[in-house]
């Protein structure tokens, strides 16, 4: 029955949130509305104000709970404060340490905590101090990629390590559709998480052009050209755009910094310049050299086919695992 819901919701679907500023209150709220956790992003920077706003603009467009998703690499402490004060259902952490701090302060608010790992000891860490339920990345994942093994093999070890305690594990990395969430359910986990999918979604704020190369494209490569000075040591999966095919082997020595503006976006109300092989993903303000920036995205990029509403991307997936599980694999195993 793993089409049933986790923590709360509906379903086991969790729309990844999307940086910088990707998954804004309308993908957020269409997601919780189909019953899956739709998580926001907050800015990388400290912003308290501005993350209450897009929390109760979310409220204005869904009376279904949502999370937010922090990045611990940025400063957060306050943003944390105000995600808590607002008591939406989930504080999603990613890149930095879980601690049992922030679990407890998390708690405290009747907030669940929900970090995304990449790796066992990752994964022990998050367990050992309390927290609610855990991603498990895999390599295969879109943006940011924080450990090197596949999915297939470290989410069961995730699975076994959490046995006996009440630790929900989603899987994330290469999940677009029903066949990876059975997949993902007869490797033990209890949800999904995918970020590529609902990029692809009319609510996101991905800008036209990467949609229609989302759709266009269907490889990606694993990388750190892009953002190296803001975010060190953060690799990437970007799509194989004609630009990162140019410029895949950049010296290492480069990086943002001394490159030329391309463009300009508003990032979370902010305006921002953006320089060649900036991190940023061109969003719908964005203005300037568009199929030169970051476009990231998972490797089961070549099974997108079509832009989709979010709440549809949600309805086919729960729709296609259960005529999965039942049709194909109960016969499979009564015959
Ligand atoms: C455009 C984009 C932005 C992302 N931004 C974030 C982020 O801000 N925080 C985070 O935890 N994960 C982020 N991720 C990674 C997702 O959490 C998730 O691991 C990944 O999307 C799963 O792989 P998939 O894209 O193949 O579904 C991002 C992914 C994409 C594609």
């Amino acid at each position: 029955m793993g089409w049933r819901g986790i923590l709360g919701f509906e379903y086991g679907i969790i729309q990844a949130p999307l940086g910088p500023d990707i998954s804004g209150p309308e993908l957020v709220a269409a997601v919780a509305s189909a019953g899956g956790l739709g998580l926001l992003r907050a800015p990388d920077w400290e912003a308290p104000d501005y993350l209450r706003e897009l929390i109760r603009k979310t409220r204005t467009l869904t009376d279904k709970p949502f999370g937010v998703g922090v990045v611990l690499a940025f400063p957060h402490k306050e943003n944390i404060r105000a995600i808590l004060d607002e008591k939406v259902a989930v504080l999603q952490l990613y890149w930095g340490e879980c601690t049992e701090d922030i679990v407890l302060e998390a708690h405290k608010a009747g907030v669940k905590v929900v970090p995304q790992v990449g790796s066992f000891e990752e994964a022990k860490k998050a367990a050992d101090v309390g927290v609610d339920a855990i991603i498990v990345q895999g390599r295969e994942a879109g943006g940011h990629v924080i450990g090197q093994d596949a999915l297939i093999s470290l989410l069961p070890r995730v699975v076994e390590l959490v046995q006996g305690r009440d630790i929900p594990i989603i899987a994330a990395g290469g999940i677009v559709d029903e066949r990876g969430y059975v997949a993902s359910l007869a490797l033990g986990a209890q949800g999904i998480a995918m970020g590529t999918r609902f990029l692809a979604t009319d609510e996101s704020y991905a800008h036209p052009a990467y949609k229609r190369k989302l759709i266009e494209l269907d490889e990606t490569e694993y990388t750190n050209i892009f953002g190296r000075a803001r975010w060190p040591g953060a690799p990437h999966r970007v799509l194989k755009t004609p630009f990162f095919m140019n410029w895949r082997t950049l010296p290492s020595d480069e990086n943002e910094t001394n490159q030329p503006i391309i463009g300009h976006s508003t990032i979370h109300g902010m305006e921002k310049d953006i320089r060649r092989f900036a991190g940023t993903v061109p969003n719908p303000t964005t203005t300037g050299e568009i199929e030169s920036m970051a476009m990231y995205a998972g490797q089961a990029i070549g099974l997108i086919k079509e832009i989709l509403p979010a709440g549809e991307v949600i309805k086919r997936v729960v729709a296609g695992a259960k005529l999965l599980i039942n049709q194909k694999f109960a016969c499979d195993i009564q015959g």
